[in-house]
Formats: structure tokens, sequence, C-alpha cells
């Protein structure tokens, strides 16, 4: 029986195309859980589509009383039906969202903020965010940086989360080995090996063998022990979807 922290975060990919079966693909999203996420793939390979099914299932889980922030570094397509939304930032002002989401985090660990309903960041581009930032203010990049890993290390316990997308996480954007900070790490499209070995154990990577992952397909790193691979079906109610987006951005 599913539980109210429980994420579908989509189908086993080998059920799927074995035996035509959905089997969903679950894990715990409570602060007993490192729910922090990590999405990667090429361009194309469906991350912005999967980071909105999932904010609108974090909106669906225990969630609902948790405060969603929304940093659009690219300005997506995917994601413009937000523009509107009061916690959704664009291009420059992404950094504000992290400003805000990291005040959070220090003022419930200062004990100055004793409530734990769940504060969810999603932030699509990551890398390519840092990249720019790093071209213009190094210094400034390594703040926020460090900002991202604190919430990274501290955040789950105190309710704090961050769901970041990238296509690969090149270690210049994540300091001092925060890539293995995340509990949910999900790599969708062609198979890249470069990308896995940044994200998954050298003693999983065998694990894959030769399957060819579409559009949406990919490998699912849990807890960095637990493996699989994960079909994202297609939303069937897409203004549905975004109708829990939009308020979620805005209540
Ligand atoms: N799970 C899926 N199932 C079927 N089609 C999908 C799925 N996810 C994405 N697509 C299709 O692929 C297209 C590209 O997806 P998306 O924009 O999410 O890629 P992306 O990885 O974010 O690319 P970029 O890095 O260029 O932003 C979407 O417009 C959609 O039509
Ligand atoms: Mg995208």
């Amino acid at each position: 029986m599913m539980m109210n922290s429980d994420l579908m975060l989509g189908y086993d990919y080998d059920i799927w195309y074995g035996y035509g079966l959905k089997q969903p693909l679950i894990t715990d999203i409570s602060t007993k859980t490192n729910s922090q996420t990590i999405l990667c793939g090429m361009s194309g390979s469906g991350k912005s589509y999967a980071a909105n099914i999932l904010f609108a299932k974090i909106c669906n889980a225990s969630d609902s009383q948790g405060k969603v922030y929304f940093a659009d570094f690219k300005q997506d397509d995917q994601f413009s039906y937000l523009q509107e939304c009061p916690r959704y930032y664009s291009y420059n002002s992404s950094i504000e969202a992290l400003e805000i989401v990291y005040d959070i985090l220090h003022k419930r660990q200062s004990g100055e903020d004793k409530s734990r309903n769940p504060v969810t960041l999603i932030w699509d581009e990551y890398m390519a965010n840092i990249l720019a930032i790093q071209s213009i203010d190094k210094k400034k990049a390594d703040e926020v940086m460090r900002k991202v890993s604190e919430i990274l290390m501290l955040g789950r316990s105190l309710a704090v989360r961050l769901v970041i997308s990238c296509q690969r996480p090149d270690a210049s954007a994540f300091p001092s080995g925060s890539r293995l900070n995340y509990g949910i790490v999900l790599i969708v499209g062609a198979p890249i090996k470069s990308i896995y070995e940044m994200l998954i154990p050298k003693e999983y990577i065998d694990t894959i063998g030769d399957r060819e992952f579409g559009v949406g397909e990919g490998v699912v790193l849990l807890q960095g022990s637990r493996l699989g691979f994960i079909k994202i079906p297609m939303v069937r109610d897409i203004e549905k979807m975004k109708q829990i987006c939009i308020e979620a951005l805005t209540r």
C-alpha cells in the first residue's frame, strides 16, 4: 500500500518492456529519507518533462502543506505556463529562489523557525546557471555552490529539498563531492557512460548492461544503493498537472 510520503517516480522499465505491465517505482520523500534529487540527461532526453511531473507529484504527496519554489534558468517552453506565479523565478532571478530557500534552512537550523513543512526548490538547468555565473563572477558562483552544498547536507531533517536538473553534472558545479549527496538520482535518455560514471558507483554500472534508453527512460539510483530502470510515462491530463503546479507556486 502506498503511504502519502511515497512518490511514484515512474514504472519499472524491464517489466514495462518485458511483460507489458506497469510496476510503479516508488521512493519515500518524508524527512526519514534523503529526497534531494538530481535529474540528468542530454538535451531532449526528457529532463524538464520529468521535472514537471515530479513537481506535480511532490505537491500531491505528503507535501500538500509545503511550499515550492521554481527556478527556470533557461526559461524553457515547458514551463511558460508558470510565468505569472509568484514563486516562479526565471533566468537571472533564479538565484533569488535559492536565497529564499537557503534562508529558510538557516532559520530552521538556528531554531528561529520551528516549522518543518516541506520546502522544495526545483531548479531546471542548474549546471548552465552555475556556468553562467562563473563566467561573470567566480566568487558569487562559489557562494551559490556553497549554499547548494549546505542544503544538500543539512536539508533532509529540516525538510528542505532540492530537485535540480542538468545535462552533465560536471565536478566544476558540484564542489567537494556534492554529487554524492543526492538520494534520488535519475538519468534519462541515451546511455552516456561519462554521466553514469559521475553519479553511479562503479559496481552498479555493469548492471545497466546494454539497455538502450529512449526519451523519458533511464536509470534511477535511490539512496546510493538501489539501482533501477525507469520508464516515465506521458502525462494523460496535462491541464490538470499544470493546474496543480500553478496552485503550488501560488498558495
Ligand atoms: N517521458 C516521456 N515520454 C515521452 N515523450 C517525452 C517524455 N519526456 C519528454 N518527452 C518528449 O521529449 C521532448 C523533450 O523533452 P524535454 O524538454 O523534457 O527535454 P530536456 O531534457 O529538458 O531537453 P533540454 O536539455 O534541451 O532542455 C518533450 O517535448 C516531449 O515531447
Ligand atoms: Mg529542459
